[in-house]
């Protein structure tokens, strides 16, 4: 169900996100927000006890982090990498394993919109559940197929532009997916773990993949204050999430 989602920001930067209904409240520890007031349009708000807000709407990557998860999430910062290794286009298909809470579809969904589609598989239902829920939380059209099971057992032969995996041993998987890839589509494995890379290239070298590439995204933002003359990079970051391995299919025949 489509809801009324907006992000309040206060003054020291926090960042609350609110399903907005006529009649409601938010309670905080800085004080109540009558929903009542960002109806009537209002940009700034000031709760019960004089705390003020900024009222925006949320962007997709606000959204991700706050939503409710069963499983760990792909973090933004490796979904638009992804969407940009996989050169997403209105239009395209892109073939995802597992849906797990729904992160990753959601920036596939938003880059293949409106006539693409994403078919996401996950074997375990109550994930695939969180998922649809998060995915139809989301304020805009998302298109996906929703199936439960093995991502080995996608039927469609040379049909998809690009395939993400997200499951811990994607070597398994390989072998069966990869003709429902078109000739010259790219793949993307999402993978925490060192170990996990070495079996993962070398099935992906084995089953037609070039131009295999595994890289690390990271992120650091600086404190800066000229006033106070500070500028360092902040204390409380999150460093490794997980690695990516992108690769092109390239059958000899
Ligand atoms: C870490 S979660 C995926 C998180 C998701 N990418 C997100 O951003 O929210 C991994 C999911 O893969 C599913 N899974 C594991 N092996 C699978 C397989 N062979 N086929 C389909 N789903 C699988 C698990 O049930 C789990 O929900």
């Amino acid at each position: 169900m489509k809801r009324n989602l907006k992000l309040l920001i206060d003054r020291k930067g926090r960042r609350f996100l609110i399903n907005v209904i006529p009649g409601g409240k938010s309670h905080f520890h800085h004080g109540t927000i009558l929903h009542d007031e960002i109806l009537a349009g209002k940009t700034h708000i000031v709760s019960s006890k004089g705390a003020k807000f900024v009222v925006m709407e949320p962007s997709l990557e606000d959204y991700v982090l706050k939503m409710p998860r069963r499983a760990q999430i792909v973090y933004p910062k490796e979904s638009s990498r992804i969407v940009s290794l996989l050169d997403l286009k209105d239009g395209d298909r892109v073939l995802e394993a597992g849906s797990g809470s729904g992160s990753l579809t959601l920036f596939l969904g938003r880059a293949v919109a409106p006539s693409g589609l994403v078919v996401s598989y996950d074997v375990r239902p109550e994930h695939q559940a969180q998922a649809i829920k998060n995915v139809e939380g989301w304020k805009e059209e998302i298109p996906v197929e929703w199936r439960i099971g093995k991502v080995e057992e996608v039927p469609e032969k040379s049909f998809y532009d690009a395939i993400v995996l997200d499951l811990p041993t994607p070597w398994v998987v390989i072998p069966y997916i990869k003709d429902a890839l078109k000739p010259s589509g790219r793949i993307v494995l999402y993978l925490p773990n060192i170990p996990q890379i070495t079996r993962a290239v070398s099935s992906l070298a084995e089953n037609d993949f070039v131009n295999i590439t595994t890289m690390e995204i990271l992120v650091r933002n600086w404190e800066i204050d000229g006033e106070r003359g500070i500028a360092h990079p902040e204390m409380r970051m999150v460093s490794h999430t997980a690695f990516l391995v992108y690769a092109i299919y390239l059958p000899s025949t």
